[in-house]
């Protein structure tokens, strides 16, 4: 039935909301069997469960290490049979055993346009840099952190009274566009990752992934 999702959150699960409603909609032939959070108190699990869709907590301070943790991680996901692992403001950094298990089924959003900006603070660093333009990537994860091949970019200009925060606002809500879009792209088995890298409808993507620049 459909692509499989599993989706892995820490917060307040915004882009998982985003994705929640594509797959009701109809919009997507994915589903979402499964939102796995390493915290009790992620907002997001409240709206896993007002979708009915079935929710785990791993708590990571309760394992050794980050090994054990992903080990026990990856026993809940694969549970689920997914074909596709999706990565929602999922604040743990894998280990390479756990991104080689899921190479070319996991994506994770990061709010900056990558390469640019890797890691955190991403609003302030392109304002800090004078970046005229900012946004958010969707991408394939490889061992390098926030490094895997791009899939989708939403690409925002950078205005003169822009901070920290009304940027944080206006990359979180094209997000909520382009992340329901790459899984889509996954789910209706166009997008798919190579040797060669990504690659959507059989065309190799950019390094930049697909740009989209909403008016
Ligand atoms: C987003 O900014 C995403 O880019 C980053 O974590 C945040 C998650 O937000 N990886 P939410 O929990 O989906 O609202």
């Amino acid at each position: 039935m459909g692509c499989r999702v599993v989706v892995l959150i820490s917060g307040s699960g915004s882009n998982l909301q985003a994705l929640i409603d594509s797959c009701q909609n109809g919009e997507s032939p994915a589903s979402i069997c499964a939102v796995i959070s390493n915290r009790a108190d992620a907002y997001g699990l409240t709206r896993a469960k007002n979708a009915g869709i079935p929710t785990a907590v791993l708590d990571h301070k309760q394992y050794a290490g980050r090994e054990a943790f992903d080990d026990a991680l990856m026993q809940v996901i694969d549970s689920h049979q997914p074909d596709l692992v999706v990565l929602a403001g999922f604040m743990r950094i894998l280990t390479a055993g756990f991104v080689r298990r899921y190479q070319g089924r996991l994506l994770n959003i990061h709010p900056s346009l990558l390469p640019r900006h890797k890691g955190l603070h991403t609003h302030q660093r392109a304002l800090d840099e004078g970046d005229p333009e900012h946004g958010c990537s969707v991408h394939f994860v490889s061992e390098e952190l926030d490094g895997g091949p791009v899939v989708v970019q939403a690409v925002l200009r950078v205005a003169a009274d822009d901070t920290a925060q009304s940027l944080a606002e206006r990359v979180h809500h094209l997000e909520h566009q382009i992340y329901p879009l790459a899984v889509r792209w996954f789910a209706e088995g166009r997008l798919r990752l190579t040797t060669d890298g990504a690659m959507l409808d059989e065309r190799r993507l950019a390094n930049c992934g697909e740009q989209i620049r909403p008016a």
